[in-house]
């Protein structure tokens, strides 16, 4: 039995009866679906995001994340359960705090956890006694323990005992509709075990399984496995297309055979390069970490280079290809298909594509996007609108050429005018 003290006892019971108040500090692709879900167990939910364009959008009832539609999110708010403010000290009733702010890179591929900092000043400023905080952004080791704490403790509160404070990675998979976020376990690591206890205790109000770890750092270190494990893989089979390539084979039938072994093997499929907010920058939090601990990580560092290379070896494969119908890249019409980073949502943060196209435009070639999720993005210094979406079948039939990265004319055989990855 965790030792809770009358202020935990007080806040477990508080949570296990859903009359705790849920306090959500930044609202994007994590922190909003998180909100919801709090909200729909039945929590009063106090939202507060730093950019007050989306909070007022998000107060008014209307959601810009895929995965939390407006029809959803407005009885919410229309009903009071949630409440969206831009100003953090809007958070003070709230009995449970869950951060999940952005943590991106810095110039030199080092950790940006300015947000982090910023957030917990503010929740630092309006930390009582009896509180929980949890912190879910994607982290170095140490984070939780060395950044958050000490901030916490300044005014003489006692962790463990007077407030309690944990890291929980935030997995969900954008665009994702098998895996959803009470669908996927959650892993919990407390600063003390009464932090854990009760982080655990909030996180099964709203999700089915809960995987409590040692230490904060050890839950950090989790989150940063993941993706450095998916990055590593990605860049291992973006590799394997290129050495394909050279021998002459398909890829994708060779990761499709190979993917029949039941055991010991998972396929990973390769592209334009990774992006989206988490696979660029995550490794390079654990490789950072790590180079100040005397160690310096060599899978991620490999992994960054061929992922990083892949958008220019599409660029060459479109040149080669144009060349191989004595066409130069210049002065040719070029439609780039789907921009965002992945299938499935609308994100262009990092997003290979914007690279591919850039470099495309550099050459001289027009180049149109489609993307029925994007209606306008920005590459380089200026803006592009979508035109209509065309589907892989009607692109196969009217191109003159297509070159296909994400295997997306596989099923319609095989033709001289297209060039697969
Ligand atoms: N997007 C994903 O798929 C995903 C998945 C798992 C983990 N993560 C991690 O979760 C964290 C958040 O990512 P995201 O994709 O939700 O980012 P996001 O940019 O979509 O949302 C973050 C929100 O925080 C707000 N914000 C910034 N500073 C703030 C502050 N001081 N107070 C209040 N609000 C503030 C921003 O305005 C923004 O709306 C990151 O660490 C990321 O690595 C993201």
């Amino acid at each position: 039995m965790t030792s809770l003290g009358a202020l935990g006892s007080r806040l477990e019971e508080r949570l296990r009866s859903r009359s705790a108040t849920v306090g959500i500090v930044g609202l994007g692709y994590v922190g909003l679906p998180l909100a919801v879900a709090f909200a729909r167990a039945g929590f009063r939910v106090i939202g507060a995001d730093a950019d007050p364009a989306r909070a007022a959008l998000l107060a008014a009832g209307t959601s810009p994340v895929e995965d939390v539609p407006t029809a959803d999110l407005r009885p919410l708010v229309e009903s009071g359960r949630l409440t969206v403010h831009s100003a953090p000290d809007a958070l003070g009733e709230a009995d449970a705090l869950v951060i999940c702010v952005p943590t991106p890179l810095g110039k030199s591929k080092e950790p940006d956890i300015s947000f982090v900092v910023a957030a917990a000043d503010g929740v630092a400023r309006i930390l009582r006694p009896g509180r929980l905080v949890v912190l879910e952004s994607t982290t170095y080791p140490g984070t939780t323990d060395e950044v958050l704490l000490p901030r916490f403790s300044r005014n003489g509160l006692r962790v463990g005992e007077e407030f309690f404070l944990a890291f929980s990675p935030e997995r969900i998979d954008p665009g994702n509709p098998t895996w959803g976020l009470s669908r996927i376990p959650k892993v919990v690591g407390g600063v003390t075990p009464a932090c854990r206890h009760l982080a655990e205790t909030l996180y099964r109000q709203i999700i089915d399984q809960v995987v409590p770890v040692s230490s904060t750092q050890v839950a950090e270190m989790v989150k940063l496995f993941e993706n450095t494990f998916r990055s590593v893989n990605i860049a291992l089979v973006n590799e394997l297309a290129i050495m394909c390539r050279r021998l002459g084979m398909p890829v994708w039938e060779v990761i499709g055979a190979a993917a029949t072994k039941p055991f010991g093997f998972m396929p990973f499929q390769p592209g334009p390069g990774i992006g989206g907010h988490c696979l660029p920058s995550d490794p390079h939090y654990l490789s950072w970490r790590s180079r100040l601990a005397g160690y310096e990580a060599k899978f991620i560092a490999f992994a960054d280079e061929i992922n990083g290379g892949m958008p220019r070896y599409v660029v060459e494969l479109v040149r080669d290809a144009l060349n191989e119908q004595t066409r130069a890249v210049k002065g040719s019409r070029i439609l780039a298909l789907g921009v965002a980073y992945k299938a499935g949502v609308g994100d262009v943060r990092d997003s290979p594509a914007l690279e591919i196209i850039e470099a495309l435009e550099n050459l001289g070639a027009h180049v149109d996007y489609a993307d029925p999720r994007v209606p306008q993005v920005t590459v380089g210094a200026h803006r592009l609108k979508a035109v209509a979406w065309a589907d892989a079948e009607r692109l196969v039939s009217e191109a003159r050429l297509v070159v296909d990265t994400r295997n997306a004319t596989g099923g319609l055989g095989e033709f001289r005018h297209v060039v697969r990855l």
